[in-house]
C-alpha cells in the first residue's frame, strides 16, 4: 500500500556541498557583537552533529519498502545532513577556538538521545519527524526575515542560511517516512503519538536550548536574572524567533497536516539565486567588492 504525500512532485533535493569559514577566525561574538545572540546560535550549533546523526539513523531504519521517490529523497536527505554535520563540527571548533566550552551542551543532547534510543525505533522516527518540522519552521523564519542574522559575521551567516535552505528542501522526508512506517495505524493513534512526542520534544528543545545558551553566557561572565531576561527577550520578543514560529508550530496538530502544506520553495530559490550572483562567497572577496 502506498502512502499519499503532498511533497511536491517536482521537488528535487539537491545536496549543496559547501564549506564555510574554513580559513577564518570566527569572532567570539560573531553575531553582531552580541553575546546573547551568539550564545543561542552556538547552543543550537553544538547539538547538530549528534542530532543529525540520530536523524539519519532514525529515518534509514524505516527505508525498506518505501517507493523509489522516497528512497531517493532519503538518500539526498542523508547526504545533506552529513554535510551539515561536517560544517557545524567545523563551526563548533571555531567557537571552541574562540574560547567556549561546548562539552556540557553536547553531553546533554547525547543523554536525551540515549533515552530515546532505548525505546522502539518508531519512537526515534517520531522524534526525528517532530524535530525536522521544528527545524524547518525555524529555517523558514530565519530566511524569511533578515533581522534574525542582522549584523552577523558574513561567513557564519552564510553557513546558517545554507543550512536553513536545505532544511526546508528536505522537510518532508522524515514526515513521509513516518507516514510510510505507520501506514497500518489508525489516524487517531498516529495523531496522538505525534502530538505527544511533539509536546515533549518542544518542551525539551526550549528548556535545553535556553540552558545551553545560559551556560555559554556564563562563560562570558553574564549571569543571573539579567542573563535570563536578555536571553528570553532575544528568543521570544526581539527578534523573537520562538514567538514567530508559533503559528507554524500549531499547524502540526491540525488534521491533514503535512510539512509541504506550506510551499515555501521561494526561499530556496532566493538562496540559490543569491549564490549564483556571488559564486565566490568568501568574506575577503565580498569586502573587496563592497570597497570597489
Ligand atoms: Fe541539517
Ligand atoms: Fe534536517
Amino acid at each position: 500500500m502506498s502512502v499519499a504525500s503532498v511533497t511536491p512532485a517536482d521537488l528535487t533535493i539537491v545536496p549543496r556541498d559547501r564549506r564555510f569559514g574554513r580559513d577564518e577566525q570566527t569572532p567570539r561574538w560573531w553575531h553582531g557583537g552580541d553575546p546573547v545572540a551568539t550564545a543561542l546560535y552556538n547552543a543550537l550549533s553544538s547539538i547538530f552533529p549528534v542530532g543529525e546523526a540520530f536523524f539519519i539513523d532514525s529515518v534509514r531504519a524505516f527505508r525498506d519498502g518505501v517507493d523509489e521517490r522516497l528512497a531517493e529523497d532519503i538518500r539526498n536527505f542523508t547526504t545533506q545532513e552529513v554535510v551539515h554535520s561536517r560544517e557545524h563540527l567545523a563551526f563548533n571548533r571555531r567557537a571552541t577556538d574562540a574560547g567556549y566550552d561546548l562539552s556540557a551542551i553536547e553531553q546533554k543532547v547525547k543523554d536525551r538521545l540515549a533515552l530515546t534510543k532505548k525505546k522502539p525505533k518508531i519512537v526515534s522516527l517520531a522524534a526525528t519527524m517532530c524535530l525536522e518540522h521544528f527545524t524547518a519552521i525555524l529555517a523558514h523564519e530565519l530566511l524569511a526575515d533578515p533581522r534574525h542574522l542582522a549584523g552577523a559575521d558574513e561567513a557564519t551567516a552564510d553557513l546558517w542560511r545554507w543550512h536553513a535552505t536545505e532544511e526546508i528542501e528536505h522537510k518532508g522526508v522524515a514526515y513521509d517516512t513516518w507516514m510510510h512506517a505507520t501506514k497500518d495505524w489508525t489516524r487517531w493513534k498516529r495523531w496522538s503519538v505525534k502530538a505527544r512526542v511533539m509536546l515533549l520534544i518542544t518542551r525539551n528543545f526550549v528548556i535545553d536550548r535556553t540552558a545551553g545558551a545560559l551556560d555559554l553566557l556564563r562563560q562570558d561572565g553574564i549571569t543571573g536574572p539579567k542573563a535570563v531576561a536578555r536571553l528570553l527577550w532575544f528568543m521570544w520578543v526581539k527578534p523573537g524567533m520562538m514567538r514567530k514560529i508559533g503559528g507554524a508550530w500549531l499547524s502540526f496538530f491540525l488534521p491533514g497536516f503535512h510539512p509541504w502544506n506550506d510551499d515555501d520553495r521561494h526561499l530556496i530559490a532566493a538562496y540559490d539565486a543569491g549564490v549564483q550572483d556571488a559564486p565566490d562567497t568568501s568574506r575577503q572577496v565580498r569586502r573587496a567588492q563592497k570597497a570597489a
